[in-house]
Parts: structure tokens; sequence; C-alpha cells
């Protein structure tokens, strides 16, 4: 990690994704104490009052204005690391623009993970995959991205068994989250009593970016992993936790024993100076039951990691078709928690400098 603390913004600030950036970033020991940046609503209004997640604001950012600001101005006020929470088609351009100025974006929307030159991380998985982003130049910035909620778990469950199965096809089915939809989301009425088969664009992103995610990188692009990933989407009310049904149809016969040890082995960060990291990254949960997500969605050890774990049980092994479920905490793990790993990577890497606040 770098000496001074590093000035940085959330972009969404007021959002369900903006807010966990917020309780995050409060107290993080590489970034200073976030600017938190919204639109116009032509008045005052500060964390406090945008709130609605159930833990509390952080004391320090609570009093916080949310305000307007453009990539020009963060730029001007020596913003240089931005954590962007907003929506899908909105991100785009202002990321683009802010990376164009020399700062160092780590975004939640889906507008650029899959652009050539963009990593798309989860650093368990691929950290290596940062180096798409070509050397550091002085003056240019840089752009990260961070995959789908759902997608995030389901590679953290993969990756460890994926050499010993090497997967023909995986499938998998989603329970995810009112959360997913951001806040105010899904209207009461519509899930209340309700399951809907159905999240606009969801299956399409879980399928292209888990095989890229689990692809290697050769050079400055990626070669996809060679499985399908098939999957089908459903909204439930559940408030946080995406709980998904995997069935991979293996193209080799493990032990079952192997792939526990796979799963049991696995922690590439270990000892590495990333304090949002989870170690281990994948909790194995023994209960004929689990995981719930009312039980386990908090998972991940030490305390800044959180909501960061992705927890595995219920494994059968039929072979060739290993199920199990998984379950992560979307709007951490697969959202904010998982940009803030991304730039607690990117700093370990030397991609973002040193600062002061
Ligand atoms: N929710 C999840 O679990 C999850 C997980 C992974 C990724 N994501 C992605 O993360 C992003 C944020 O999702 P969310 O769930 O937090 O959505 P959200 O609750 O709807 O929040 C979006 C926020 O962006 C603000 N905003 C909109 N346009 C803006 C602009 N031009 N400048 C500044 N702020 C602007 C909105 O302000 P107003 O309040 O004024 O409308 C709102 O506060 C999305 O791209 C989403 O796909 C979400």
């Amino acid at each position: 990690m770098s000496a001074g603390r590093l000035p940085c913004a959330i972009l969404g600030a007021g959002g369900y994704i903006g807010q966990q950036f917020a309780r995050l970033l409060a107290d993080h020991p590489a970034f200073a104490p976030p600017r938190l940046i919204g639109r116009d609503r032509g008045r005052r209004r500060t964390l406090e009052d945008a709130w609605v997640l159930a833990e509390e604001p952080p004391a320090d950012l609570a009093r916080r204005p949310i305000e307007p600001a453009t990539p020009a101005r963060l730029a001007a006020q020596g913003i240089r690391v931005v954590f962007s929470a907003l929506p899908s088609g909105t991100a785009g351009p202002i990321e683009t623009e802010l990376a164009r100025r020399g700062i160092a974006v780590f975004s939640n929307a889906a507008d650029h993970r899959l652009d050539p030159g963009v990593p798309l991380l989860v650093p368990e998985v691929n950290a290596d995959h940062l180096a798409l982003a070509g050397p550091p130049r002085a003056g240019r910035g840089l752009l990260v991205t961070n995959p789908n909620c759902s997608t995030t778990g389901l590679v953290l469950a993969l990756a460890p068994i994926v050499p010993a199965l090497r997967p023909r096809a995986v499938h998998v089915t989603t329970f995810q989250a009112l959360s997913g939809a951001g806040y105010p989301g899904v209207p009461s009425l519509a899930i209340v009593d309700n399951v809907v088969p159905y999240i606009p664009e969801e299956e399409t992103k879980i399928a292209q970016e888990s095989v890229r995610l689990l692809g290697r990188r050769r050079g400055r692009t990626v070669v996809d992993a060679p499985f399908p990933v098939l999957a089908s989407c459903a909204r439930v009310a559940t408030r946080d936790g995406h709980l998904e049904a995997v069935t991979v149809e293996a193209g080799r016969r493990a032990s079952l024993d192997e792939l526990e040890r796979a799963w049991a082995g696995f922690d590439p960060l270990a000892g590495r100076p990333l304090p949002t990291a989870p170690h281990p990254p994948v909790e194995r949960h023994p209960g004929v039951d689990r995981p719930q997500p009312l039980r386990d969605r908090w998972a991940g050890r030490p305390d800044r990691a959180r909501g960061m774990a992705a927890v595995v049980g219920r494994v059968r092994w039929d072979p060739p078709y290993l199920r199990f479920f998984v379950l992560t905490h979307n709007a951490v793990r697969g959202g904010a928690g998982g940009s803030v790993l991304n730039a607690e990577l990117a700093a370990e890497r030397g991609r973002l400098g040193s600062g002061r606040e």
C-alpha cells in the first residue's frame, strides 16, 4: 500500500452501491475519506439523508454533502481514484472521461466490462488480467471493472475446481436479492408473494463475463475459458445475498476429496497487503441447509472483509455432474467491495502511485 492516503471520490454515492462504498472507504488505510458525488437534485442532501442500508452510516461521512461534479472538476481538485456506482448507460462516457484526465476508475457498471484493454477483475481469480490495461504511463488514468454481482460468486466457487474438472459446461440458476436492482428497485407489489424468473440482460452478462474471468491472458487479450456458462436468473424477495445453484458437467473424473482440497486450499491472496481481501475467499459450509442469504451473507474474515467471502455448500458429486450452491453478498463482494479490492490490488502493483490527503 502507498505511504499517504489517496484522494478519492464515489460517483453515485446516494445509491445502494454508493452507500456500500462509503461504508468500506470511511476508514480505509490506502484511500482518504471520499468525496461524495451524485446528481444535482436542486437541494442540499447529505449521505445521512440518502441512507437506506440496514447498517448505520459511517459517523465521519454521515453529514458530508452529496454534490454534483464534472470529471474536469474532480481532476482539478486532485482526485486520484474514483469508485463508480453509476447506473450502466450513464457510467460509460463519464468513466472514459475521468480516465482520460489521469484518474484511476474502479467501476461497478457494465458499460466497459468487455472492452479490450479494460481489465475485468476478481483478484483471487484473474489478478494477472490487470496487465490488460498496459504499462502505467504518467498522466494516463486507469479503468478497471468488476463483474455483475452473480458472476463474482460463481467464478470464485469455480476457479479452484476448474483445473480438476475441466468442465464441458456450467449451468447456473440464480435466486437474486432485491438490492441487486438498486434502490428503490423492484416495486413491492411485484415481488411480495412472488418470484420473478427474469432479470434484464443478467443471463448474458453471467455467460460472457464468467468465461472471460476464467479465461487465459495472452499479452493484452484474453482467450475465454473453453466451456459455455448457461444461466437462468430469478429475482426473489430477499434483501441482500445472491444464492446460486450450480451444476458443472465435468470433462474429467476428479475425486470428491480432490475437489474439497481444491476449495480448502484456495487463498491466492494470502499474505498480500490487501485489507479487504477475505481469507479464505471461499468458505465451505458443511450444513445440510446452507448457505442461506439471511445467515451467510456477511461471511468473510478479517472484520474489514465481512461480506467478501463466497460460501459454498450442498456439494453433490455424481460424475460427471458436480452440483453445489454458492452464496455471496451482491452489494459487497459482488459490488462495492469487489471494486475496493480491485483498487487495493492496483495500489499494491504500483498502478496508483503514492498520495497525500
Ligand atoms: N446493486 C447491486 O447489487 C449491484 C452489484 C454490482 C453492480 N451493480 C452496478 O452498480 C451500479 C450502481 O447500482 P445501484 O444498485 O447502486 O443503483 P442505484 O441504487 O440506482 O444507485 C445509482 C445512483 O447513481 C446516481 N446517479 C445517476 N446518474 C448520475 C449522474 N449522472 N451523476 C452522479 N450520480 C448519478 C443516482 O442518483 P439519484 O439517487 O439522484 O437517482 C443513484 O444514487 C449500477 O451500474 C449497477 O448495475 C449493482
